[in-house]
Formats: structure tokens, sequence, C-alpha cells
């Protein structure tokens, strides 16, 4: 069973669907701890809902990033994870963390990086006119949104058109892609080869059928 750690800062839906899919037997891991920055987030009701650790680590609290990634580092460092899941954090990572856990950390983002990193991704979509939209699941490294891709997936966006109808369709896709992709990295079926700096996938089809799902309204 591999050793999962999550970290979020809001409502943690992805957390929900992470946790369906432990308790299915989908996904052959534990959640050791959920960690957020966010006192108010709902993510850790969800997470006390499961009897799953938590732990605030309140930014605010902090006089600086780096005092807040070392106290954070050293919290995950006892939690001997052999995944991190950023599910919704809103916090970038220095690479103290990213370095420590290179290859361990994976994030979850609404666009198709390496378009729109960073806040307000639907809107961004909306304001240019885009023809797609999706979501972007990478390996972190210390630049925000930013790292080795594991999987997208994309969908046209035709009547799609308002903020609130693109956070929606995003969550399903999310919802789906983001167990998958823990699935498969807890069964070793992806992993970061840092000797090559590169993702490698074994036992999934062809790459891009894993790296890219194509979603149909
Ligand atoms: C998700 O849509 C995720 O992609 C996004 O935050 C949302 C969290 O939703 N993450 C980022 O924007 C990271 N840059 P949730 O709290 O309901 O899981």
């Amino acid at each position: 069973m591999k050793r999962i750690v999550v970290l979020l800062s809001g409502n943690g839906s992805n957390l929900q669907a992470i946790i369906d899919n432990i308790n299915a037997g989908n996904i052959n891991g534990v959640i050791v701890a959920v960690i957020s920055n966010n006192p108010q987030a709902l993510g850790l009701k969800r997470a006390e809902n499961e009897n799953l650790e938590t732990t605030v680590l309140n930014h605010l609290e902090y006089d600086s990033r780096n005092h807040f990634d070392a106290v954070l580092l050293e919290k995950l460092i006892s939690l001997s994870p052999d995944l991190i899941v950023l599910a919704g954090f809103m916090r970038i990572l220095t690479s103290k963390i990213t370095d420590y856990f290179d290859g361990k950390i994976i994030n979850i983002h609404p666009s198709l990086l390496p378009l729109y990193p960073g806040l307000n991704t639907h809107q961004k979509v909306i304001n240019n006119k885009d023809k797609k939209h999706g979501i972007s699941i990478h390996y972190v490294s210390s630049e925000l949104d930013a790292g080795p891709l594991i999987a997208q997936a994309a969908f046209d966006i035709k009547e799609i058109n308002t903020k609130e109808l693109l956070e929606e369709k995003i969550h399903i896709i999310e919802h789906s892609m983001f167990p998958f992709v823990i699935e498969n990295i807890c069964l070793e079926n992806i992993r970061w080869n840092k000797k090559l700096k590169k993702v490698i996938f074994r036992n999934m089809g062809t790459i891009n059928d894993s790296i890219q799902r194509k979603y149909e309204i």
C-alpha cells in the first residue's frame, strides 16, 4: 500500500474522489494525512468524516514562504509519503520541498498547460474565445503549475461557455482522471525517471491513450 499525503486549500472535491476510489478498492494506497494551509477548507471536514489525520499549517502565521515551507517539509518528512497529491493546494512550493520529494509530488490544474498557469483559468479561456479547455496532471517543480506532464484531458467548448459550466465540466473530468492517474502511480505504471528526466508509462496502452483523453460533451 502506498502512503499518500493530500495537500489542499479549499472545497476538496478532488480529495473526495480519491477517498471514494480508495474505499472502492481502486487505488492501492492509503491517505496517511490531509494537510491544509486554510483552516476553513471544506476538504478538512471531508477528511475528518473519513477519520483521516488532518493538519492545518496556516501560511498567514508564518513570517515568510521559506519558514512555512520549512515547517511543511518537516511535517511531510515525518509522514514518509510515497506520493504527495496537490488537490487544489493554492500555494507555490519552494525548491526545498520539490527537490526533496522530486518525482513524488503531483498536481492537478484546470487548464491545458502550458496554457494558463495560475488563477482564473476558466475566465481566461472565455476571454480568449478558446475552442478547447481541459485539465492537466503533472509532477511538481518549484515553478507555478509547471513540471513534467503526466496526463491531460481536453474537451471542445461548444455551448459550454460560462465560467460556472466550464468549472462543472472540469470537475467531472478531474474526478475521474485524478484517481485514474493516482491508481496507476500506486501500481508503478507511471513513474518519474530521475536519470532520464522523463515520465515512464507501463502497462497502459499507448502513451497517447494515457496522456491525452478526449472528453465528448
Ligand atoms: C481544482 O479544479 C483544481 O484543478 C484546482 O483547484 C480546484 C480544486 O477543487 N487547482 C489549481 O488551480 C492549482 N493551480 P477542489 O478543492 O474541489 O478539489
